[in-house]
């Protein structure tokens, strides 16, 4: 490769450092206790609830260890997703996602009109036909999100399926314990999510790149969902903004376990009493790597604002309503019209 694309090139700002701190203080938090069973009785899990409520508070972010998703799973979506990645553009964009659907191949994201160095494949949860057309409401060109399944490798879709599934439990177990971490009851989250969720999972890969210096894999951005839930290899390369600091500190690939990290649904409902964080990743000079989030999102009809438990005339409504669907739609078909957009990272 010789000269970097300029539309690569981060403003130096923004740069990654090369050296970086080691976040190995990013709690990591057991979750034996829930694994395999409901939370029914809140006091025999005060402490992990402690835990969960201080790394949400302290940090934004935290890994998890024995969360219950079969390592199995996991294995097969990252050898799908390998297999994926490793056909040709060629191959790879008989799936891009297009006006029809904004779920497929990609490898043009920019995240604050910066090019990320990577490529991607996006996939709903739900098979996400369902979407309603509520009048004018929303871009009726983008009701239809359907799935798209490649044919290689084989059993593709039901690989991700299948994971996604366990994922997801594993969403709702941690939504629990947020929920009584903030003083509310297990289940206050529940009804977001339930019916007609709009998670999806995103497969990513981030080639090799020279330019370790210049480019990013992702910019500074924060997510917007409630909560994201994210594997990574063993490269490595997931950077977060220490509150403490503001330090970009590099989150320590942990075998087995998942980043979670906090959005900004959870701060409008619980207003700001978590935080969403920004974070980024850096690329690698000589390894490629995989990541898989799960962003988990409530329903398309939710109105997002605080809660009003969590709200008093002491601390008012930070936040004015927004339709969740609304702001989603808006932001997905942006996605795929307009490449410059200011901050087109979900
Ligand atoms: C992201 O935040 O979008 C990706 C995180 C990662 O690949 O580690
Ligand atoms: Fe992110």
């Amino acid at each position: 490769m010789g000269e970097v694309d300029p539309a690569f090139i981060q403003d130096a700002e923004h740069r990654p450092k090369l050296y970086t701190i080691q976040a190995e203080e990013i709690p990591v938090i057991d979750l034996s206790p829930i694994t395999n069973q409901a939370v029914s009785d809140p006091s025999s899990i005060e402490g992990l609830v402690k835990e969960i409520g201080r790394a949400c508070k302290e940090w934004g972010f935290f890994q998890v260890i024995n969360h219950g998703v079969p390592l199995s799973l996991r294995q097969n979506i990252y050898k799908a997703s390998r297999l994926f990645f490793a056909q040709t553009l060629e191959e790879k964009r008989k799936v891009s996602r297009d006006e029809t659907s904004p779920n497929g191949y990609y490898d043009t994201e920019h995240t604050k009109n910066v090019r990320d160095w990577k490529e991607v494949f996006d996939f709903h949860a739900k098979d996400p036909t369902f979407i309603p057309v509520t009048s004018d409401d929303h871009d009726d060109r983008v009701t239809h999100w359907t799935n798209q399944s490649p044919q290689y490798p084989p059993n593709f879709r039901g690989i991700i399926e299948e994971y996604v599934e366990e994922v997801e439990k594993l969403s709702f177990k941690l939504m629990e314990l947020i929920a009584l971490s903030l003083g509310l009851e297990a289940k206050r989250f529940e009804e977001f999510f339930i019916k007609d969720q709009t998670s999806f999972i995103r497969l990513n890969h981030y080639p090799p790149c020279p330019y370790p210096h210049l480019a990013l894999g992702v910019g500074r951005h924060k997510d917007s969902g409630a909560l994201t839930v994210l594997a990574q290899d063993e490269v490595g390369g997931l950077e977060v903004k220490r509150k403490a600091d503001q330090e970009w500190v590099r989150v320590k690939p942990t075998p087995d376990a998942y980043i979670i990290n906090v959005g900004d649904i959870i701060q409008v409902w619980s207003n700001d009493f978590y935080e969403s964080v920004e974070h980024r990743v850096m690329v690698n000079p000589e390894k490629e790597r995989f990541s898989i989030p799960f962003f988990f999102f409530p329903a398309h009809d939710t109105e997002v604002q605080p809660l009003e438990e969590l709200t008093n005339e002491k601390n008012p409504p930070k936040y004015r309503p927004y339709k969740w669907g609304k702001f989603l739609v808006t932001r997905k078909s942006s996605n795929f019209k307009k490449k410059n957009v200011e901050n087109i990272q979900i």
